[in-house]
């Protein structure tokens, strides 16, 4: 195989090499308390204030953003200048679901588990979603030795203690709930020869009580969820965006305007309760980074929830998984799973040296490789980009030949088919836009700020706090997706709506003349834009 790596980094390599057989069983030191903030304040992409701007509308009017959110929540609805007839529905139904991952998935089954009329709508396919992306795993507090308060004490120390405590209550209660229906379900969990699910270490936590299935953990998870919803014929409408909620003259949610993202007509989704489960924004790409994204992240629940009047939580609070691919172009910005390191592989710069611990939590792992990066000059140069060596062969060597090719096909056929045995050489590594740890502020029975609109899944702010630890988000699309297809399927049963209206998008619109904001794009973004800077974007 001829390897891709250039002269430079071969010669790089042979210094990995030379310290590898002394690198296993090392334990490298963890940083202090204090040592993780002056790294996160100094390197992490949050903390670059020029990046951000101040919310000039709305419930968080005052409050930061990146600039490319706030660009999208100041921008034009497209419901402007339409004809819309609220009071001839092309839908009428009981529980609307608006996105197709695993959340809005979960959220749909129990919503017609409990007898509702639901129907799912999404922008692309059932399934084009970040769960259908997620790797490592899904955490859960099933073994003997742990216990969901171990598990709270874990996601509140990685989230800097400010995640919402009713939220995360709820998360790591339910997580072993979760699991359990998902083995029900049919999920093919990685388990021993006497049928125990295997459990690893993630960074930040004090337990191994990470789930896989092999390093595709969410694509079975979505496989087996995205069945249910067919096996139960809850309909779907594919390639339909929805573009505003609609309310009714009460203030509560009672639908959705949708856009075929095809035809580009207009359709009317009445609803009793809506369920927001839109996903992440990695498609925005915040500060230019790459993303790990599926291409549709871009936001758009964030944006029809606040013209709607429902506050966010943390929109300022990003993450940044530290290892995307920085090499080679045709996979960059992709995954790298953080079970790769849950196995034993290691940071390493140019120069063959360990620079920090591998499981620190998230922010502060991508903020430690940035800065040996940029501060310390000690980035791996690519002809793509700079990053640092993940020293992949370890696992072999720590576990047995054989075991990355078990553990993690995924990884190991994604860089063989770019030439890069990961078995055999490094590979090299730079954070990349991840998920949106922020979103719509919601009460523990999933209710945003808006009377009967729900929201499931990534696009909830406050249960991760400002970091989320791996493995927690396949738990909450599960959890809180369930959630709120109960909730909403319960309430339904007592909503009486009124008259249908969007009034509340010309009030926006005044707003935001008012405050002398200009919008200068079409929002919600829908897809991302990759045509040159210049191209009209008010479409
Ligand atoms: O690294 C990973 O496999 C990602 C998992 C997650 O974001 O939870």
């Amino acid at each position: 195989m001829n390897l891709p790596y250039t002269a430079e980094m071969m010669e790089s390599i042979k210094k990995v090499e030379a310290g590898r057989a002394a690198r296993i069983g090392l334990e490298p030191r963890r940083m202090t308390a204090d040592e993780k903030t002056a790294l996160l304040e100094a390197f992490h992409p949050d903390y670059k204030m020029e990046c951000f701007e101040e919310i000039k509308v709305g419930p968080n009017k005052g409050q930061k953003a990146p600039k490319e959110l706030v660009e999208i929540l100041q921008g034009q609805s497209r419901v402007i200048g339409q004809d819309i007839d609220l009071t001839n529905p092309d839908y009428d139904v009981d529980v609307l679901v608006i996105g197709g991952g695993g959340a809005g998935a979960s959220a749909a089954i129990e919503a017609n588990e409990a007898g509702a009329n639901v129907m799912i709508v999404t922008k692309l396919r059932i399934g084009d979603a970040n769960t259908m992306m997620a790797e490592g795993g899904i955490q859960a507090a099933d073994k003997e030795n742990d216990s969901p308060a171990q598990h709270y004490l874990d996601v509140m120390g990685g989230g800097h203690y400010a995640n919402v405590p009713e939220l995360v209550e709820k998360l790591v209660c339910d997580g072993p709930g979760a699991i359990n229906w998902l083995d029900k379900l049919g999920v093919l969990f990685d388990k021993d020869e006497n049928g125990r699910m295997i459990t690893t270490h993630g960074g930040g936590t004090s337990r191994k009580r990470m789930h896989a299935a092999a390093d595709y953990s969410g694509a079975e998870i979505m496989r087996v969820l995205r069945d249910e919803v067919y096996n139960r014929r809850i309909p779907v409408v594919d390639f339909t965006a929805a573009i505003e909620i609609i309310k009714d003259t009460e203030g509560k949610a009672a639908g959705a305007v949708l856009l075929n993202m095809e035809t580009k007509e207009i359709l009317v989704a009445k609803a009793k309760t809506v369920i927001i489960a839109t996903g992440g924004a990695g498609r925005m790409h915040y500060q230019g980074f790459p993303t790990s994204n599926h291409y549709g992240a871009t936001a758009d629940g964030l944006v029809i929830a606040y013209r709607a009047g429902a506050a966010l939580l943390y929109q300022d609070a990003l993450q940044y998984h530290p290892t995307g691919v920085a090499f080679p172009s045709q996979i960059y910005g992709a995954l790298v799973t953080e079970k790769v390191r849950s196995m034993g592989a290691m940071f390493v710069n140019k120069d063959g040296e360990v620079f920090m611990h591998p499981l620190e939590t998230r922010d502060v792992a991508a903020s430690g490789i940035i800065r040996e990066c940029k501060e310390r000059g000690k980035g791996v140069p690519t002809p793509v980009a700079e990053g640092i060596w993940l020293d992949t062969p370890m696992i072999d060597m720590i576990h047995g030949e054989g075991t990355l090719e078990k553990r993690l096909p995924g990884m190991l056929r994604m860089y063989l088919r770019c030439g890069i045995d990961m078995r055999k050489v490094p590979i090299v590594i730079y954070p990349t836009l991840h998920y949106q740890n922020g979103g719509i502020k919601v009460g523990v029975n999933g209710m945003s700020d808006v009377e009967n609109l729900y929201v499931a899944g990534e696009a909830i702010g406050g249960i991760h706090g400002r970091n989320r630890l791996m493995g927690n988000s396949l738990l909450d699309i599960i959890v809180f997706g369930r959630n709120a297809g109960q909730q909403a399927a319960a309430k339904c049963k007592e909503v009486e709506l009124k008259e249908l209206t969007l009034s509340h998008v010309d009030d926006y619109t005044k707003m935001l003349k008012d405050a002398g904001v200009e919008p200068i794009v079409a929002s919600p973004k829908l897809l991302p834009d990759y045509r040159p800077e210049g191209v009209k974007r008010l479409n």
